[in-house]
């Protein structure tokens, strides 16, 4: 990944969250975390929204069509609940899935927890974008990006 200033979406879906009722935790976990872990100068576009597929898919339309973001994490809605809908808002926006990367966050993910199988979590590009889906608990959120960030950055290249 070259040295510009890279724009990365933090997308909280949470119905709960979004109403106030309990305060995001996703958001700030992804941001700390990525500050950690990423050389590069970056901006972040940040927000908290409620669980509704075509509200999920025209905030990650206008994060990557309008905002210009080149990395965008998403957290939260990727159970078998009736009102997780991230992975289908996520498959419908992006132009192609990188299963490898949904593969092996549950694969590393089930080493901490046997109900890292309920998350649906899927990654895909749109345009220039990367989008990753990761479980709504700070702690997995943590466990999901140790596992797939070593390919990112490249991915991010390829995708330019
Ligand atoms: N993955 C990791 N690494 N650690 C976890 O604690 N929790 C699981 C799973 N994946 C978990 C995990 C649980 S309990 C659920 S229900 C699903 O993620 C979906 O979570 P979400 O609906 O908050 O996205």
């Amino acid at each position: 990944m070259q040295n510009n200033e890279i724009k990365i979406g933090f997308v909280t879906v949470s119905d709960r969250a979004s109403r106030g009722e309990y305060e995001d935790l996703g958001g700030p976990a992804m941001q700390e975390w990525i500050g950690k872990a990423l050389a590069n100068p970056w901006t972040a576009v940040a927000t908290v929204i409620e669980d509704e597929q075509a509200l999920i898919e025209s905030t990650l339309k206008d994060m990557v069509d309008n905002q210009g973001c080149s990395l965008i994490l998403t957290t939260g809605g990727t159970g078998p609940a009736k009102r997780d809908v991230t992975p289908e808002a996520t498959e419908t926006v992006c132009d192609k899935i990188l299963d490898g990367f949904a593969e092996q966050m549950r694969a590393v993910s089930l080493q901490y927890v046997p109900t890292a199988i309920l998350s649906r979590q899927i990654a895909g590009t749109r345009g220039s974008c990367l989008i990753i889906n990761l479980p709504g608990k700070p702690s997995a959120i943590a466990e999901c990006l140790e596992a797939v960030f070593p390919a990112v950055p490249y991915c991010i290249d390829l995708i330019e």
